[in-house]
């Protein structure tokens, strides 16, 4: 075990090759093998465990985000059918409803298991992603990739990631207003279609977008929250992770929260299928 405020050692944890999944772990194993597992070699004092507090599921909040019985004209979708993940994928990528698709490479649709019970909510592709057209695919999607397979015990392949946007705003730029308004219908048809059983917001773009809220990541994070019928948590994106290794903590109280809401136990099996 290590004291708090020094640096990993090499018998401290697993090593990289054995991430922190598995039954048989204490707490605080965990934690240290999750701050491993996140790309740091330093424990950050203290080490209570995180109080968290959970509400109620709140009612879905009243919201005009189109449905995927609602989509848009322009899709050429019929408004009395649910469209199929292929159908959208294909608008998706000849969709010009917004400027970015001038600037974009490729759209970038979803990662994952269409009849997943996971779905991770990005904000919207970078330049991998552009390149690749997967989502989280740089530096901050392998930090994702790491917390899903070495913090939940899940293969990434069995959860389903996508973006608000499918296009990449230039510079990495938040969302503008018009092209969240545009571009959101696919988002929402694409949780209709996967029916997860939860949702997990990363960072505030995502989590203001489907919440309908202006409040930041900060104050949403850490409850339970509902986006019709369903629940939905709020993290860290991964990218602030990245730049605040701090917050590291509270991301792993979050994937705990997940975790308890999903009946999961905290230390879940190894590579349960989800
Ligand atoms: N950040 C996001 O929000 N989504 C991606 O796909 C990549 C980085």
């Amino acid at each position: 075990m290590l004291a708090a405020g020094r640096p990993l050692g090499q018998d401290d944890v697993m090593n990289d090759a054995e991430p922190a999944r598995g039954p048989g772990l204490d707490d605080r194993s965990r934690l240290e093998a999750w701050i491993r597992a996140l790309g740091s070699d330093f424990m950050i004092p203290p080490l209570e465990r995180p109080q968290l507090e959970v509400t109620p599921l709140e009612p879905a909040a009243a919201t005009d985000l189109p449905t995927a019985t609602n989509m848009p004209a322009a899709t050429g979708i019929p408004a009395a059918r649910a469209p199929s993940l292929e159908e959208l994928a294909s608008h998706v990528a000849h969709c010009e409803a917004c400027p970015l698709h001038t600037q974009r490479t490729q759209t970038v649709f979803a990662d994952g298991d269409p009849a997943a019970r996971i779905f991770f909510v990005g904000e919207g592709p970078g330049a991998d992603e552009d390149r690749t057209g997967v989502p989280f695919v740089g530096k901050a999607g392998q930090l994702l990739s790491r917390m899903i397979e070495g913090a939940m015990g899940i293969a990434r392949k069995d959860v389903y990631i996508a973006n608000v946007l499918k296009c990449r705003p230039p510079g990495n730029r938040n969302p503008n207003p018009e092209e969240l308004a545009s571009c959101g219908h696919f988002l929402q048809a694409q949780i209709e279609r996967v029916d997860p059983e939860i949702l997990i917001c990363l960072g505030a773009v995502a989590a203001q977008h489907l919440l309908q809220t202006d409040l930041g990541a900060g104050k949403l994070r850490g409850k339970v929250h509902q986006h019709a019928g369903r629940p939905l948590i709020v993290t860290w994106h991964p990218a602030y992770l990245l730049r605040n290794p701090n917050a590291k903590r509270e991301s792993w109280a979050d994937i705990k929260l997940v975790l308890r809401t999903l009946g999961w136990n905290e230390d879940p099996p190894p590579y349960q299928q989800c």
